[in-house]
């Protein structure tokens, strides 16, 4: 029998947005009401404490920043796809967050002048990403949570495995989860929630999302009812280590890093002659994937193809000052130190565009149920997202959606749950999948799901390749005899593993078919059958809802307020 909790606001995900709500959750109530974060990790092995870069905010705007340059670059950067009224508000509150942060201890970087210091990233026409070495997650995730510490109204569960939103039909009623401790199962009573799971980078083999990140929080409201947006523009980070697939910051070649093909050439000069390796991701990912292709990179060992980034010319006191983490994870994970040697790198799976659907305030489509972060789709990135807005992004709609699931909760009470779904949720998961020996391996069906990812959704698609695509996945759906051969309900990783692959596959068919449907190209989503970006069919958002049968797509325009689409140039 499930036990029964009872939360004022149920936060699920402690990542950046999710620490951001629940502390605003808290200052909103004044600490009267009760806050739950619910995650399936240790609070410090969230995401987002692997975020390097930086953190972007018109800050200077008497030295020539400006709230509209930040505005343009990130909707020029989406390929006019982001939602510019959702665009405006982020460019808004980024500074007050960055000071906020600073005010509750953050230690960003300095300018000779002592004001925060910033530096350029991709696609971004001013220095404006906000910094802490290439260690930025880390220190916002520690100042954050520090900060949530001080609150008594704020109660953490860490390794709890949330893994349903129960709902009366319209209205979120609570959540159910798996304590992995005690491998109780809890059916949890809140007033209010916000969705803060992250993005579901690990449907790739080569990525750089920790192997937490699968796309729980994405099927969890994607069965409740909420639509999922834009799931087809998936964002390849042009520099992952090879071979492991770790971040190599876009700070390197802000800071000075230049990318180099097996002939020594600089090649970025053909792609993007004005911004060269500061032009933005899906722009600079796609020239190195067509050097890959035509035979101008590296064969690795693995048979891993790769180009080189050189950092060599930043010199050894600025490698070892402002990119330290990535000197160390080069030096540790390729046996390489970039101050003499430049470094093996190939595109890699880092972010999704797409996510819940919900409005520019960050609520969904169920009522007392708000999203933010990357697993939340508002949109303000469109088809590509321009790098260093995604930690400011959560901490905007962080706050914001803090803020409003607290406002809703002190004017609400809690509801019934409704029994027979948390019975029918608790047997799926226990009666249905505990002690049943699979008859395949679901780690291998996990690897082949992932390859096929790899090969047929990846930075260049085609028709072809997804029907191929899917096929496979529904093939893997087929095969993925639901069991779990562990009996044992303390920390049943593999159980968990399993629940994570049900996701993996629900949301890469969503991903797969809102793909094959966009038939142009158009920021992430290259089309080699549809090369061009089609304003007149396509300038619109994906919704793809659930039903038994596959997802139902349907199409929304995004909300332009002054900026009409042109040729994107670099
Ligand atoms: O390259 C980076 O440091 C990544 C930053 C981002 O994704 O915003």
């Amino acid at each position: 029998m499930a036990e029964t909790l009872e939360v004022d606001v149920a936060i699920v995900g402690s990542g950046l947005a999710g620490l951001r709500a629940a502390i605003e959750a808290a200052r909103t109530s004044n600490g009267k009401l009760s806050v739950g974060v619910f995650t399936k990790t240790q609070v410090m092995r969230s995401h987002s404490v692997s975020a390097e870069g930086g953190t972007a905010a018109v800050l200077y705007p008497e030295e020539g920043d400006s709230f509209q340059s930040h505005m343009y670059d990130t909707v020029k950067g989406s390929d006019f796809l982001a939602d510019q009224d959702a665009v405006e508000l982020l460019v808004k509150k980024a500074p007050e967050e960055i000071l906020q942060l600073e005010r509750w201890g953050m230690p960003w970087a300095r300018r000779p002048d002592g004001k925060i210091a910033q530096r350029f990233f991709g696609g971004q026409s001013y220095p404006r990403a906000c910094f802490a070495e290439d260690k930025v997650g880390f220190f916002e995730m520690s100042t954050l949570y520090d900060t949530a510490l001080k609150w008594d109204c704020i109660t953490f569960y860490p390794e709890w495995v949330v893994t349903s939103i129960l709902t009366d039909g319209k209205r979120f009623v609570g959540i159910t989860a798996i304590e992995m401790k005690t491998g109780d199962f809890h059916a949890v009573k809140a007033k209010s929630c916000v969705m803060a799971t992250g993005g579901a980078g690990r449907l790739y083999s080569f990525a750089t999302y920790g192997y937490s990140s699968t796309p729980d929080g994405l099927v969890m409201a994607y069965r409740a009812g909420a639509a999922l947006k834009d799931m087809e523009f998936v964002q390849f980070h042009p520099t992952g280590l090879v071979p492991s697939g770790i971040l190599i910051t876009e700070a390197a070649r802000s800071e000075g890093g230049i990318l180099l093909n097996a002939k020594g050439e600089r090649f970025l000069k053909r792609y993007a002659p004005e911004r060269l390796e500061m032009a933005p991701r899906d722009i600079v990912s796609r020239a190195m994937y067509t050097e890959i292709l035509e035979g101008r990179g590296f064969e690795g060992e693995e048979g891993m193809k790769y180009l080189h980034l050189d950092l060599t010319q930043i010199g050894a006191e600025k490698l070892k000052t402002r990119l330290a983490g990535i000197r160390e994870i080069c030096m540790k994970l390729a046996g390489i130190d970039p101050i003499s040697e430049p470094i093996p790198v190939r595109p890699v799976a880092h972010y999704f565009m797409g996510g819940i659907d919900v409005n520019i305030m960050g609520k969904t489509g169920l009522e007392g149920l708000w999203a933010a972060g990357e697993v939340a789709c508002v949109s303000i990135n469109g088809a590509n997202r321009l790098g260093s807005n995604s930690t400011t992004e959560c901490l905007v709609w962080g706050a914001l959606t803090g803020r409003q699931a607290a406002e809703y909760a002190m004017r609400n009470g809690v509801r019934e749950l409704p029994k027979e779904k948390v019975e029918g949720e608790e047997k799926r998961i226990f009666d249905g999948l505990l002690g049943k020996a699979p008859r395949e391996n679901p780690y291998d069906v996990r690897n082949e799901l992932q390859q096929t990812m790899e090969r047929r959704c990846h930075i260049f698609r085609d028709e072809a390749g997804l029907l191929e695509g899917l096929r496979e996945i529904k093939a893997l759906r087929e095969r993925l005899y639901k069991g779990v051969a562990d009996s044992s309900r303390i920390y049943n990783t593999n159980l968990v593993n399993v629940l994570e692959l049900e996701n993996m596959i629900e949301v890469s068919e969503v991903i797969v078919i809102s793909a094959l449907n966009r038939q142009e190209s158009r920021g992430a989503h290259a089309r080699t059958d549809y090369p061009r970006r089609d304003d007149v069919n396509f300038l619109k958002h994906t919704l793809a809802y659930y039903t038994v049968e596959g997802p139902k797509l349907e199409y929304i325009s995004p909300t332009i307020t002054e900026y009409l689409p042109t040729e994107r140039k670099y």
